[in-house]
């Protein structure tokens, strides 16, 4: 079936996509390796020689930092994108540039297949098929590793005996997935849910313990939604992203431990470390409650809520999302501001916020007896607001007395 036909493999340099690639070339196709980087910090050279080493016919190392950070990272903060309120979805995020990508090359060499390592049961191969699916639908996913159901075990036999190099060190118990968004750690002793992970399962994310005995003032500047500054200073998103990562990673901010629901049914329990993703979406949550309206926050919400399990659910390339993303963009024109936040011993909080379009206004809130507001016509307010409320109770009876019509027989 893969006899003859030319296959680009989405390739990371681990055991799951270097299998997958000798399996491709021992079916007969002709393989190709395609490595992103998404910022996951992997020295790329590397990764290249391995897929030509293992048989690749081509390999091909991109840098997609800035087009993962401009067109993925950048509307996920705008909708202050949350998956369950907590995971801020960088793998759902990376799958769908990691797909298009992979189409683009298999338009280059001319393939017919592109293939990715995921498993059956997890929420990746979902993103790459239906991505695939999306945006180049004449084109056929392989999945080996779930097509063919291979074991871990099974996998590193399989490696030993077909010459692909397997880390001689002691395998980590973990499985880990990283991009500058954030970085994700499953697996082994995290699988018991009631298990408190240990400090060798984080990477970014100094222990509470551990950090500095002093807070950190951070001060996040951001222009129509998107941050721009980090103190002040003017910062490409991919940079101010590191630099975040680092700083809010030092002082032991930005864990997240949670019980997630798989797009395939499964409850599953996930450790996630995001400094950057989860403190630059505080801030610019902080910054909407202070220059968009009542009505537009609280609509927004429920936009935000949608667009996460989207993103999620691999829908990313999807009329949904772009029509969501037009209602986002349009609330974003006056998120100009900044948020300054206190980074200490793992907690993040808001400190102060400006903007020049702020929305609040001091005369009209000050309990100062000079406040604009009117307080006058507060009451007739409240009698008109509260009209259908006490045309119920004088028909039902108050609430005082428990009278509710669930119970004729009362009424008589
Ligand atoms: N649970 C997260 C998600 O579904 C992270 C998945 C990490 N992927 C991986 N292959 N390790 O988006």
């Amino acid at each position: 079936m893969l006899k003859g036909k030319k296959v680009v493999l989405a390739y990371s340099g681990g055991l799951d996509t270097s299998v997958c690639l000798k399996w491709l070339e021992q079916r007969g196709a002709t393989p190709y390796a395609l490595y992103l980087d998404l910022g996951q910090g992997e020295p790329a050279d590397d990764v290249r020689n391995k897929a030509l080493d293992i048989g690749a016919d081509d390999a091909f190392v991109r840098d997609a930092k800035t087009e993962f950070a401009e067109e993925y990272v950048a509307p996920a903060i705008k909708a202050n994108a949350l998956y369950g309120g907590k995971y801020p979805l960088f793998t759902a995020l990376g799958r769908p540039l990691i797909a298009k990508k992979l189409v683009e090359a298999a338009r280059e060499v001319g393939a017919t297949h592109i293939a990715h390592g995921s498993t059956g049961k997890g929420n990746d191969q979902v993103r790459f098929d239906v991505t695939s699916a999306s945006i180049a639908p004449d084109l056929t996913v392989v999945a080996p590793v779930r097509d063919w159901n291979m074991s871990r075990p099974e996998e590193i036999e399989y490696a030993k005996e077909n010459g692909i190099p397997v880390p001689v060190t002691r395998e980590s118990p973990y499985s880990v997935d990283a991009n500058l968004w954030g970085r994700s750690i499953e697996a082994g002793p995290l699988e018991d849910p009631d298990h408190e992970p240990t400090e060798d399962v984080f990477e970014l994310t100094a222990s509470p313990e551990e950090a500095p005995d002093e807070p950190r003032y951070v001060e996040i500047g951001f222009e129509g939604g998107l941050p721009t500054s980090l103190d002040g200073e003017e910062l490409p998103l991919v940079e101010l992203i590191a630099a975040l990562n680092g700083i809010a990673g030092e002082h032991g901010v930005g864990r997240v431990d949670m019980i997630e629901d798989r797009l395939v049914g499964i409850k599953s329990r996930e450790i996630y470390e995001a400094p950057a993703a989860l403190t630059i979406v505080q801030a610019h949550k902080e910054l909407e409650t202070l220059t968009l309206t009542k009505d537009v926050l609280r609509f927004k919400s429920t936009v935000e809520q949608r667009y996460a399990e989207l993103t999620y659910d691999g829908l990313w390339f999807t009329p949904l999302k772009t029509a969501l993303d037009a209602f986002i963009e349009e609330t974003q024109k006056a998120v100009t501001g900044a948020v300054r936040l206190k980074l200490y011993k793992g907690s993040s909080t808001i400190v102060g916020r400006t903007a020049p379009q702020a929305l609040y206004n001091k005369d009209l809130a000050t309990y100062d007896p000079n406040s604009t507001f009117d307080e006058a016509s507060a009451s007739g307010f409240i009698a008109l607001w509260g009209l259908p409320a006490r045309q119920w109770a004088s028909v039902h009876g108050g609430a005082e007395q428990n009278q509710l019509p669930s119970q004729p027989e009362l009424q008589g």
